[in-house]
């Protein structure tokens, strides 16, 4: 059975014509992508490493502070596969976005 909650609207799928979309959740910055399934994911735009601000570029996430890169759909770390972004599932219904309660 699954148990994720998803009460955070972040409103309708129209919104995101273009991804990567930049998106505060809860006041922690994420990016919302669509992973190779074709589901929408938030991806936590803080870096696993130490903290640096994860941003786009290309087909990838990187980070400024020491370089690591990651996935741009899964936020899978390139750098070192023992690392990803942190992330929350996002669920479609009606049209509308909402993001779950629970932080992967
Ligand atoms: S803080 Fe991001 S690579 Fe070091």
């Amino acid at each position: 059975m699954n148990e994720e909650r998803y009460p955070i609207d972040l409103g309708p799928s129209s919104l995101y014509a273009s991804l990567p979309a930049e998106i505060t959740v809860e006041g922690s910055p994420y990016w919302l992508v669509r992973d190779p399934e074709g589901e929408y994911r938030l991806l936590m735009a803080v870096c696993p490493h130490a903290g640096g601000d994860v941003r786009p570029h290309e087909d990838i996430f990187y980070c400024p502070l020491h370089f690591w890169t990651f996935h741009g759909k899964t936020g899978g770390c390139l750098s070192d596969p023992g690392h990803r972004l942190a992330y929350r599932k996002v669920a479609v219904n009606n049209e509308r976005l909402y993001a779950s309660a629970e932080l992967h």
